[in-house]
């Protein structure tokens, strides 16, 4: 049987986690799932039926009749590529707050290990190396401090030509941090036996070859 490499990529929002991801998917020629995007999926979902995601009869509703898949570089639900829609400051907000909530976390966690099970994949999320790969082959753990990561996202709002204030971009990281880290279920964490990559002072290319100094070990 072939062996298997599976990369997770846990960390901070804003680390450089999708970019290194679908870099090193690419030239290893191996899958990419962004469970970001599946969260976010499920946080559109109750954003457009309007229920409120602390009422565990609505939400279980929902969650029942929700299909949400992530293939080839996109995410759908119920079959529709929802790419477009998953990235406004409305579903970031919601799908913060709706991804501590157990539920959620039970349907995606399944769905994300049943795609790791047989093939080779780079995964990255929050909780891929400590609870939904955790015999990944491989698990990184990418970090920079949070002013970085305010001035990266500042600089990509910048490219759009939409207004930013750096501040605010910072102080909205640090409170989805304090989130992400502190929930009770699956937070974000590093798992013990995840390589820790601060990218504060690194190019992207220096933090790629980082990683790929691991990877040819396994
Ligand atoms: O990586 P992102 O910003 O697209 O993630 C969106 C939200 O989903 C964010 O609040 C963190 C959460 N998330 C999570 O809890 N677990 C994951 N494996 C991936 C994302």
């Amino acid at each position: 049987m072939e062996k298997l490499l599976r990369i997770a990529i846990d960390g901070p929002s804003g680390a450089g986690k999708s970019t290194m991801a679908k870099i090193l998917a690419k030239d290893l020629n191996i899958d990419y799932i962004d469970t970001g995007a599946m969260y976010r999926a499920i946080a559109l979902k109750i954003f457009r039926t309007g229920i409120d995601p602390n009422n565990a009869e609505d939400l279980a509703k929902l969650l029942k009749e929700t299909d949400v898949d992530y293939s080839k570089g996109s995410v759908f639900l119920d079959g529709e590529n929802v790419d477009g829609f998953i990235r406004t400051q409305e579903v970031s907000e919601m799908a913060s707050v709706s991804s501590a909530i157990p539920a959620v976390r039970e349907k995606l966690v399944a769905l994300q290990k049943a795609m790791g099970e047989r093939k080779s994949l780079v995964m990255d999320g929050r909780d891929i190396g400590t609870n939904v790969l955790t015999g990944a082959e491989c698990k990184f753990f990418l970090t920079a401090s949070a002013h970085v990561r305010a001035l990266r996202r500042a600089k990509e709002y910048e490219e759009k030509g939409l207004p930013c204030n750096v501040e605010q971009v910072e102080a909205d990281i640090q409170t989805r941090d304090y989130r992400d880290s502190h929930r009770a279920t699956n937070p974000l964490k590093q798992a013990d036996d995840a390589v820790l990559i601060d990218s504060s002072d690194m190019t992207i290319g220096e933090v790629v070859d980082e990683m790929k100094k691991y990877i040819q070990k396994v």
